[in-house]
């Protein structure tokens, strides 16, 4: 049976193993293309455990967990978040930034993404939050190891309400399946504005 919980700060803290596994295994596949390190992602999971106004919406299929969200506000990012909003002129404590939406590929196609965006923006506005925001990386049409029965996420987010920015990029580096090390990549934003 799914279930769907959603946590904030220390509460968080039991299923922090299972969350970098998690990220580790959806961030292989295209378009992250990302070779993991688990020591790493427990320690930048970690962070979500240092304020109450962190949220992490958990799928489990009975009690293994098979998909995740998670949000914090920004002002509690790292600077390569905050950053190219602070430079564009916002106020960063009017965001709330979405970290990512993962879920294993058998369970996908049944509303549970959508469910990850209700949950985390019901957290968002009842905190305060004017804005939500993600970003998502930016990969060339004809990137290699793009398979063919690839669909973008780009419709589903604008259904859910979210504007493409594409004046507001971030540079994350990590390293590709194909690189020996680290690089940097290029990540859009997207925006949903609540106040209306
Ligand atoms: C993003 C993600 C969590 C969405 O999960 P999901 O539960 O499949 O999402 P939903 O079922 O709510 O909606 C997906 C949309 O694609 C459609 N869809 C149908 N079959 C699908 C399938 N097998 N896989 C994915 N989407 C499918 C759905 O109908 C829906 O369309 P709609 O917006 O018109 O309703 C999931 O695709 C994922 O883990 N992707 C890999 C990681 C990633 O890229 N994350 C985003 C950036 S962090």
């Amino acid at each position: 049976m799914l279930t769907i919980k959603r946590l904030s700060g220390v509460d968080i803290k039991p299923y922090i193993a299972d969350l970098a596994k998690l990220r580790i295994t959806v961030f292989r596949e295209f378009p992250y293309l990302y070779d993991g390190n688990f020591d790493y992602e427990q320690k930048y999971l970690k962070r979500y455990l240092n304020s109450e106004e962190t949220v992490v919406v958990i799928c489990f299929d009975n009690d293994t967990v098979v998909g995740a969200s998670t949000g914090m506000p920004m002002q509690d990012e790292e600077k390569m978040v905050r950053e190219p909003f602070e430079k564009s002129g916002f106020d960063v404590n009017d965001i709330f930034y979405f970290g990512e939406s993962i879920l294993l590929k058998e369970y996908r196609g049944q509303g549970i993404g959508s469910r990850f965006f209700t949950e985390r923006e019901a957290h968002a506005t009842k905190l305060g939050y004017n804005i939500t925001t993600f970003c998502a990386v930016d990969r060339p049409d004809d990137h290699p190891r793009r398979p063919t029965s690839y669909t973008p996420l780009d419709a589903f987010w604008s259904k859910r309400g979210y504007k493409k920015k594409s004046s507001l990029k971030a540079t994350f580096n990590w390293q590709d399946l194909d690189e020996d090390s680290e690089s940097p990549k290029s990540l859009t934003f997207w925006l949903k504005n609540h106040d209306s």
